[in-house]
């Protein structure tokens, strides 16, 4: 007799078997593939990860393919794949979009993400539909293609966070197979945990957007705290794009060379950040980003690393380095 997350896990796993036989050997997955052809994910690419489609409309495939089997009813209303109506009733939970299975440590399909076909979600429908916690599945502790990542992680002594599902497999096909994503939440601290125990770097790599910024920010701070030992670095795409988009217009080598190229320290991320939106022209918005930004170089420890960014700062806004690091001194004095 299997236990009850053995009996989950295998129902996972059968599902994600069915979607994906639907998706790339049925007429019903023609549009849902048509679709990520389009968006230009290689046939081996939805092999690797296994992605499926759930079709629209009235079709339950799921839940009758389990009635088929039958399994018991207390274990599928359990596994979070259908809803229950008033009745009692299950339901197909995922309708109409791309299934992406979400891997677990071992590579067992514990939950899905589902993506509708349009381009973006409405008040209806999200863009993305996620499985709902379940004795499998606890969305704080996952992290999307860690399973796949852990080997390129240990190898190449670093992981990359993306923001996107999308990002983290057109990445993986443009050979950066370290990538992870969180799961549409913004990163936890249970995330960290886990990053920590298979690198000593993490690459956050959001979107090109005021949004990706925003996150960049909250994230290097979370990370810092948790995981002080921890090497932060940043890459911040051009503007307007995502890692994704980024691979479909510029292709994989460009993308490789920009990883390498563009690398920042948290530190130098906070210069750039906190002056978006003010004009340096204006003197008092200048003092007022020198004096943020200083407070943050006096917290670096090494004074070879604080020269750097003074020297930068003291060439762009034609200042004296001695000035800067007096200011330093003085701020340093003031910190706990
Ligand atoms: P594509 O549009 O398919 O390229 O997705 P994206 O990854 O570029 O989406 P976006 O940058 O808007 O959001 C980043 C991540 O946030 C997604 O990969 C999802 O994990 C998550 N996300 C976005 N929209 C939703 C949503 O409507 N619901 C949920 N639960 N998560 C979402
Ligand atoms: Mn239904
Ligand atoms: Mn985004
Ligand atoms: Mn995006
Ligand atoms: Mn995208």
């Amino acid at each position: 007799q299997t236990s009850q997350v053995g009996q989950l896990i295998n129902l996972h796993q059968t599902a994600a078997k069915l979607y994906h036989h639907i998706l790339v050997s049925t007429p019903a997955g023609g549009a849902a593939l048509h679709y990520l052809q389009k968006r230009g994910m290689s046939r081996q690419l939805i092999d690797e990860f296994n992605l499926g489609f759930a079709p629209d409309g009235d079709e339950e495939v799921l839940l009758e393919y389990c009635q088929q089997q039958k399994l018991d009813y207390q274990l599928l209303r359990k596994s979070g794949l259908f809803v229950t109506d008033r009745a009692g009733n299950l339901h197909d939970r995922f309708h109409g979009r791309v299934m992406y299975p979400l891997d677990g440590s071992n590579g067992q399909v514990i939950g899905f993400s589902g993506r509708i076909l349009a381009s973006k979600g409405n008040d209806h429908e999200p863009k993305y539909l996620n499985s709902p916690e379940t004795e499998l599945f606890n969305k704080r502790q996952s992290l999307f293609n860690l399973h796949r990542a852990k080997k390129a992680a240990r190898t190449a002594g670093k992981i990359i966070l993306f923001e996107g599902f999308m990002d983290v497999i057109s990445a993986f096909g443009a050979g950066v197979a370290n990538g992870v994503a969180s799961m549409g939440t913004s990163l936890t601290d249970e995330q960290v945990q886990i990053i920590q125990r298979f690198c000593n770097e993490v690459v956050v790599c959001y979107d090109g957007d005021d949004a990706g910024q925003n996150a960049i920010d909250r994230a290097i701070k979370l990370i810092a705290q948790d995981a002080p030992k921890l090497t932060i670095r940043v890459v911040q795409l051009p503007a307007g794009l995502d890692p994704d988009e980024y691979v479909q217009q510029k292709g994989a080598q460009s993308f490789q060379q920009y990883l390498e190229g563009h690398v920042e320290t948290p530190v130098e991320f906070q210069l750039h950040y906190l002056r978006r939106g003010l004009n340096l022209h204006q003197q008092d918005e200048l003092i007022g980003y020198l004096n943020a930004v200083l407070r943050i170089i006096a917290g670096v420890s090494s004074a070879v690393e604080q020269n750097v960014y003074l020297k930068e700062l003291a060439d762009e806004f034609g200042l004296t380095v001695a000035s800067l690091q007096d200011q330093v001194k003085q701020i340093g004095q003031t910190l706990p």
